[in-house]
């Protein structure tokens, strides 16, 4: 590229970072445009193998002004959460120098440099799964790679919090604690990991998909609502949750699933109790979770559970309708899987390579291996076999078969840069 007889060039990087899901959850701030939270939280980051965002970030002389493109399509960079992280991160960038190209930007450089930012996620934006969260940690560190920035995850993790607050939870894999902080600048508002994805790789979580249309609240109104309408939201804060943190550390831990599952089942419930106290009421489940909910999840998993005599199965639900079940091992994935597609079958015509995603060696526990054996699966031993049961054909669209996964990466290969090097346009 040769612009008025000056050699420009374009300097990329790309990386991949994970999606994660609270087990005990955030909502509620105490601070709006810093993201400070009311309560801490714990969350589980889900394995980018079949949940992540890829970004590719870019700076070159010939750009004249930050851009970005998602999901292929160009988006403004003018909001203040992207701001406030752009802020964040060219005030911390380094010298940075490429040999090979024979470029070097100087630190004091960076605030008049621009750059291009190109970002997809694998997975339905703003349908309850934390695309945001992938998102943002993506931007801030495939970004603080680009600038030469030094400073740890936590810190970075305070930056990702600015653009979306379940952010600063996905710079780290495995088991992630967001410590809502005292300070009022935000500078102790934190992620720190609990445990890495290795410490406890026999959960596996299935996520029912069940819609992948836009959320009809946004959760920074819904959040704003409820702190200032609901009554319940400050006991949870500053009584509930303080305990449950210490408990769901102590499960974690220990790899206590009794434990575990009786604080994430809770924490949903209550997450969504305080939802519908806030005025008006939010509802994040349409008709078809609903039912899910009702019919499958609060009653067939705690049947299920009861049934057994310890729990196998653990439910959460984050402002979305979607579904998250954690089961204790692969054993009891496959037989979760079961029921799950006992009561959820696939709409005629659907293939099965597409209504059961992630993880496959799941879909062989059970099995499974063509749609017909789905027809044909028994009712769960633990139905009443007076009652008929129902089946709810192509309430869920698909399920992720997933489980704890590592933080985010860069990717060195140039074939998954996103970034065209010679434009630095999207390829
Ligand atoms: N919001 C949802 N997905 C995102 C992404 N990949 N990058 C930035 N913001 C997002």
């Amino acid at each position: 590229m040769e612009e008025d007889g000056v050699k420009s060039w374009v300097m990329a990087v790309t990386a991949q970072t994970p999606t994660n899901i609270a087990v005990i959850k955030y909502w509620g701030k105490r601070d709006e445009s810093l993201i400070l939270p009311i309560n801490d939280s714990i969350s589980i980051t889900l394995d980018p193998a079949h949940l992540c965002t890829t970004t590719s970030v870019a700076v070159s002389p010939s750009f004249t002004h930050d851009r970005m493109w998602l999901n292929g399509k160009e988006i403004s960079l003018s909001g203040g959460r992207f701001q406030n992280c752009l802020r964040e991160l060219r005030s911390r960038a380094n010298d940075v120098e490429d040999v090979e190209k024979g470029v070097k930007i100087a630190k004091k450089d960076w605030d008049n440099m621009h750059v291009h930012i190109v970002s997809y996620n694998n997975f339905p934006t703003a349908a309850g799964l934390a695309s945001s969260a992938a998102g943002l940690a993506c931007l801030v560190f495939s970004l603080a790679k680009l600038m030469n920035v030094k400073e740890d995850h936590s810190t970075l993790s305070a930056i990702a919090r600015q653009g979306s607050g379940s952010a600063c939870r996905s710079l780290y894999g495995g088991f992630v604690k967001w410590i809502m902080g005292k300070e009022e600048n935000g500078s102790d508002s934190i992620a720190v990991q609990l445990a890495d994805e290795k410490h406890w790789d026999d959960l596996v979580i299935i996520i029912a998909v069940v819609s992948s249309r836009q959320k009809e609240t946004s959760s920074t109104s819904g959040m704003r609502d409820t702190v200032e309408t609901s009554a319940l939201v400050e006991h949870r804060a500053k009584v509930v949750v303080p305990k449950r943190i210490i408990q769901m550390e102590e499960a974690i831990k220990n790899r206590d699933f009794p434990a575990f599952a009786a604080l994430t089942c809770a924490d949903s419930n209550q997450f969504h109790a305080v939802a519908l106290d806030t005025c008006p009421p939010i509802f994040y489940m349409n008709d078809t979770s609903h039912r899910q909910v009702l019919f499958l999840i609060i009653s067939r998993v705690e049947k299920w559970n009861r049934f057994e005599g310890t729990p196998q199965v653990a439910y959460t639900f984050d402002a979305g309708p979607n579904a998250v079940l954690i089961s204790r091992d692969r054993k009891t994935a496959a037989l979760l899987l079961q029921r799950l597609l006992f009561y959820f079958p696939p709409q005629s015509e659907t293939d099965l390579n597409s209504y059961v995603i992630g993880d496959k060696t799941i879909l062989q526990d059970a099995g499974i291996q063509k749609v017909d054996d789905i027809e044909t699966l028994a009712p769960p031993p633990e139905t009443n076999a007076n009652i008929p049961v129902h089946r709810y054909k192509g309430d869920v669209s698909y399920f992720i078969c997933t489980g704890p996964g590592r933080g985010p990466v860069v990717l060195t290969d140039e074939n998954q840069s996103l970034i065209d090097p010679k434009t630095g346009l999207p390829k």
